[in-house]
């Protein structure tokens, strides 16, 4: 495991699931990083995951897909031809993120023309890229300046791309372009984004992005990604862990085959307070920003290895997850 965590970049996520799928996200802008912590497609190993989506487009005025950085198209097809190394892989281009603060899918997804153009526009496009697939990572539909109807909208969206997917394979006689979704893991967010069993049927799999649970924006230390609940927890804190999400989603119809579970390849950090160093100690802000990732409250797994080497480890045996220690810097990973 350690092998296939430094082996990607971050903020990489794996998302996996029985169904023996491992979906690694990259991202377009992990290529900026300094030095030895630069990563494109390049540094993938095209055995390692049997999915690799490429992190982010976004949509343009003319509601249609577009690349976001100027060596993209270049990405792409780096990203692409690594399937004739190992021609099982799959990929996906992700589209989401936000244009001026505001998600781009809010204006798209609003009347039935915005949403034909951006559906024709991303077969177009997929097509010419040599993608297998579309990613949607819109965080989230009734969310973050988005209305409340927008829930129906995006099952209108998911139903209306489903349905051209196969027309175009059928018409093209090509393999059909896959469809998968990165969803939200809190019960109040996912009650006001999704009608589950109405998205589920049309996509190929469904990311939960069960991380982020806790992080410096908290006043006592906690887990990024626990598997379970925790005997500090309490109110709506009980369901911030992977097993919550997870049954929360199958509880509400997603099939188990089609739910891939979020495992984040990075930590969140924090600046302990008092000489407590265990889950729910008195912690102040973030620790101290990566010298790759250069971003206070968290760190990427190859700079938390470098860290635990000389920091104190411990093990949440409530939530089956690691933690380390050194002076006033905590952070809770995945190994
Ligand atoms: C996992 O979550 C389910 C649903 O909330 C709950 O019934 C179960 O007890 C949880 N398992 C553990 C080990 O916490």
């Amino acid at each position: 495991m350690a092998r296939l965590l430094s082996a990607l970049g971050v903020l990489l996520v794996l998302h996996v699931a029985s169904s023996a799928k491992l979906v690694c996200h990259m991202t377009n802008w992990a290529q900026y990083r300094p030095s030895s912590a630069k990563f494109t497609p390049d540094n993938i190993d095209p055995f390692l995951c049997t999915h690799v989506i490429y992190a982010l487009a976004t949509i343009n005025s003319f509601n249609q897909i577009h690349p976001i950085e100027w060596n993209d198209e270049q990405q792409y097809s780096r990203l692409n031809n690594l399937r004739n190394v190992n021609p099982a892989l799959k990929t996906l281009l992700s589209v989401g993120g936000t244009v001026n603060g505001i998600s781009p899918f809010i204006a798209m997804v609003a009347r039935p023309e915005g949403r034909a153009a951006f559906i024709r526009s991303a077969i177009s496009f997929l097509r010419t890229h040599n993608f297998d697939g579309l990613n949607l990572a819109w965080e989230y539909p009734g969310h973050n300046g988005s209305p409340r109807e927008d829930k129906e909208k995006f099952t209108l969206l998911v139903t209306e791309l489903s349905k051209a997917f196969e027309d175009d394979a059928r018409d093209n006689r090509k393999t059909q372009l896959l469809l998968s979704a990165n969803v939200a893991a809190f019960r109040p967010n996912i009650d006001r984004a999704y009608e589950v069993n109405k998205i589920a049927p049309h996509l190929d799999f469904i990311n939960v992005m069960t991380y982020d649970f806790h992080g410096s924006w908290e006043a006592v230390t906690g887990h990024n990604s626990p598997l379970y609940r925790s005997s500090v927890d309490s109110g709506s804190h009980i369901h911030h862990n992977i097993n919550s999400s997870v049954s929360y989603w199958l509880a509400l119809g997603a099939p188990a085959e089609k739910l891939l579970l979020g495992f984040p390849t990075y930590g969140r950090t924090y600046r302990l307070s008092s000489a407590v160093t265990v889950l729910g100690a008195p912690a102040n802000g973030p620790a101290d920003a990566g010298p790759y990732t250069r971003t206070a409250g968290f760190w990427a797994y190859y700079e938390i290895c470098d860290f635990t080497s000389s920091a104190t480890l411990g093990w949440i045996s409530e939530q089956e997850v690691p933690y380390a220690s050194y002076g006033s810097s905590w952070v809770g990973y995945d190994d």
